[in-house]
């Protein structure tokens, strides 16, 4: 039987903040997208992720007239705190940076927001697809085919969007030798938890100890959201809440008698720590954006503003080729990302080896750990340079120069 056709200039394989905010994006400047998504619209407004939203993310979704209720009910902060040896040292933004801060608003937040733009909008968000295939990427124009409500359905478009995340099908449908992998994975993961329970301290505290790290970050003012390094395979049956709660408590003690304040554990899970970059970032009429094209470990708070970053420069791209007939901007798509998220890539990575404990070494690298830490805390410039990394590097789009 003929599958069913729709038309239109961009096919956006993904519903995540990436595909999202994408379709968003190009709506704004009057071109035409669909979306589809595998999960359903529920579990993607539910799902919890990262919470760390950049000046320059916060900025986009404000300009994109999406950031209503960010304002409302996101929480400003303008440092986040260092903890080793016992002792707090506070990272202060605003006087590091130019008046730049960062706003806690969950990622399925933005969704939300986004879903409900999109489709306030008269947009078309697919979801719960099935047998998802992209094809025909070196021809005139590109095709995806799916199935939706038992129907076999195919969308003929003008380009791609590979917003899939990283275990999408987009990435693996470009031929082989095509692009070229950079990966590198961290011999340990976290735990993290969602609990009711007022967050201990107002603004993010990062753990550095001898036991390992922990992170201690909040979604509302009655929710924490609370991490610990674990084993990359941690079995979280052997996790119950006390532990979790003590183990927490030893990693963030201080000399004030810090504690964290406990209460019923809403969620739980464990996340692989790993970086990852597929170059160059587009094949054909296919772009990948956000987790499709890369993945780093979250301890530099940046996958959701890389995400954002991305389709920033897809869009402005994809509208200039559609308004005037170049395609010059799409072809240095790649590049200009690729530039932001190699210098994310080191940033989280940097942050990452600063702060987590690294097993089999004789103590050697908490003792660099500690070096490196005593550097950040007493020189102006290398604080700076963590304060301008966590708050966001400037946007840069195809002809600007940073
Ligand atoms: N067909 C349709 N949709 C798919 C398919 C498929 N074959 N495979 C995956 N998807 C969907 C997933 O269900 C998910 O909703 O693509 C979406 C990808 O979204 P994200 O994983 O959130 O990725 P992205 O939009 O790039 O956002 C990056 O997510 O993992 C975090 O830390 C990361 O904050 C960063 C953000
Ligand atoms: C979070 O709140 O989920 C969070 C905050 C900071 C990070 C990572 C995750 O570095």
């Amino acid at each position: 039987m003929a599958a069913r056709t729709i038309r239109t200039q961009v096919g956006i394989v993904g519903a995540g903040p990436a595909g999202l905010l994408l379709s968003h994006l190009l709506h704004l400047e009057g071109i035409e997208s669909v979306v589809i998504e595998s999960q359903s619209r529920a579990h993607i407004e539910e799902r919890v992720r990262a919470g760390v939203l950049e000046q320059g993310t916060v900025d986009l979704l404000n300009a994109a007239g999406v950031g209503e209720r960010m304002r409302r009910e996101g929480l400003v902060h303008h440092g986040i705190e260092l903890r080793f040896q016992h002792r707090g040292h506070r990272i202060d933004f605003q006087e590091l940076t130019p008046g730049r801060a960062i706003t806690v608003y969950a990622q399925h937040e933005v969704v939300k927001d986004l879903v409900q733009a999109r489709l306030a909008a008269g947009g078309q968000v697919l979801f719960q697809v099935q047998d998802v295939a992209i094809g025909a990427l070196e021809d005139d124009s590109a095709q995806i085919r799916f199935r939706h409500n038992d129907e076999d359905c195919r969308i003929a478009c003008d380009y791609i969007a590979g917003c899939d995340g990283f275990h999408g099908i987009c990435r693996s449908s470009v031929p082989q030798g095509v692009f070229r992998f950079y990966e590198k994975t961290y011999p340990f993961g976290w735990l993290g938890i969602l609990a009711e329970a007022k967050p201990a301290s107002g603004e993010l505290i990062y753990a550095n100890h001898e036991r390992g790290f922990a992170l201690l970050s909040m979604r509302t003012p009655k929710i924490s959201r609370l991490y610990l390094q674990c084993r990359p395979d941690e079995d979280l049956s052997q996790w119950p809440d006390e532990r979790i709660w003590e183990e927490l408590q030893r990693r963030v003690e201080s000399v004030d008698g810090f504690r964290v304040n406990e209460g019923p554990i809403l969620q739980r899970g464990v996340t692989a720590m790993r970086s990852f970059v597929a170059e160059p970032m587009q094949y054909g009429r296919l772009f990948l954006a956000g987790d499709a094209a890369h993945i780093v470990p979250a301890t530099g708070a940046k996958g959701l503003n890389l995400a954002a970053a991305d389709v920033r420069v897809l869009a402005h791209a994809l509208a200039c080729r559609f308004r005037t007939g170049s395609g010059e901007r799409l072809q240095g798509y790649s590049e200009i990302c690729l530039r932001r998220v190699w210098r994310a890539q080191h940033f989280s990575w940097w942050m990452t080896s600063m702060m987590h404990r690294f097993e089999g070494s004789d103590g050697f690298d908490h003792r660099r750990q500690l070096a490196e830490l005593d550097q950040v805390i007493s020189s102006r410039s290398a604080a700076a340079t963590l304060a301008e990394n966590y708050t966001g590097l400037p946007f840069q789009l195809p002809g600007e120069e940073l």
